[in-house]
């Protein structure tokens, strides 16, 4: 399924791609030089570090893989992080049930409000874009309580581990957001009569400071690295955890935010479950002042996260990142 907009009354109508059409709509068509381009994606899928948490007791070596894959990749996928199969399972069934509920059903749900904390939407902010995308999300809160605390746990020892591997006091971010924030998003990605032309999500880079992403066995996710787009393919049981954009700042640049985007396939549809990590609106968010030196300088003013994350919903979903708007002056 997938929603188009009637702009001038913001009216939603559904349109069922699947079964009604054979062609992308025409606001869903990228430009010629902003499509996937899939023929030119590595495909390679150990290409991402899989970091198995079980071996927390040998932390070092945890910590130095995980500040490694920070380093390199902003993406790394974890093992063994304690979910139970079932609490996955379950989510995944939720997930599923919400998405093949009717249509008018779901539709009570509808908001284009991003401050909304429960909403079905599509796109990423339909007002301010011209070109929209071929996804339908559900950003929740409090539903999948079960999943949502166990995700936290797994959330809470990453940033340990972040900050150690930064040479950090190991509370040091944690500290760092205030009140901490957790978003979830279900994203459904209908199977597409034309992959090439479109997206499911297009690139960008996530503005929280962690983000666990639970999908189904259908690949799509695809993540820039060294300019090359890397498709990782799903290994049951595991969660992808990329670094956001706080924590590119709180490093002071040693760990970057990186591109990501979701593409489709005209076979099958596919869900994943985003759940983003943040500050509290009123944190206070800078380079951490033990990676500031001579060889470091420091790279961006002091803001608040809801200063940021304005920023970042009212810009829309530009490839450039929202990190830039928050730069301290070049130094002369
Ligand atoms: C996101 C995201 C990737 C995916 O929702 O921010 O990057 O595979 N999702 O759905
Ligand atoms: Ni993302």
């Amino acid at each position: 399924m997938v929603m188009a907009m009637a702009s001038s009354s913001q009216k939603v109508l559904l349109l069922d791609l699947a079964s009604n059409i054979n062609h992308v709509p025409t606001n869903y068509i990228r430009p010629i030089s902003d499509r996937p381009n899939l023929d030119q994606v590595d495909s390679i899928d150990d290409s991402i570090p899989l970091i198995d948490l079980h071996s927390l007791t040998r932390s070092n070596d945890v910590v130095q893989q995980i500040g490694q894959a920070c380093k390199e990749y902003g993406f790394f996928q974890v093992k063994n992080h304690g979910i139970p199969d079932e609490v996955i399972t379950n989510m995944m069934q939720i997930s599923r049930e919400f998405f093949r509920m009717p249509q008018s059903e779901r539709m009570k749900s509808y908001s284009d409000d991003p401050s909304k904390t429960t909403r079905l939407s599509t796109s990423f902010n339909v007002n301010t874009e011209k070109i929209k995308w071929f996804n339908i999300y559900f950003r929740c809160r409090d539903n999948a309580a079960d999943y949502c605390r166990h995700v936290r746990q797994v959330a809470l020892t990453l940033l340990e581990l972040i900050s150690e591997s930064l040479g950090l006091e190991r509370d040091y971010i944690n500290r760092a957001l205030g009140k901490h924030g957790q978003h979830m998003a279900l994203n459904y990605y209908p199977p597409c009569p034309q992959p090439e032309l479109t997206y499911g999500l297009p690139s960008h880079a996530d503005p929280n400071v962690i983000t666990i992403l639970l999908q189904d066995d259908v690949p799509g996710l695809q993540v820039l690295n060294n300019d090359k787009w890397l498709a990782v393919n799903p290994i049951p049981r595991t969660f992808i955890v990329n670094i956001g954009d706080q924590i590119q700042v709180l490093s002071n640049d040693r760990y970057k935010s990186v591109l990501h985007r979701a593409v489709v396939n005209c076979y099958t549809e596919r869900i994943s479950i985003p759940t983003f990590y943040c500050p509290s609106p009123e944190a206070v968010i800078a380079p951490a002042s033990e990676l500031i030196d001579e060889d470091h300088p420091c790279q961006y003013r002091s803001f608040t996260y809801s200063e940021y994350y304005q920023k970042f919903w009212n810009r829309g979903l530009a490839t450039e990142t929202c990190l830039d708007l928050f730069r301290s002056s070049p130094r002369v």
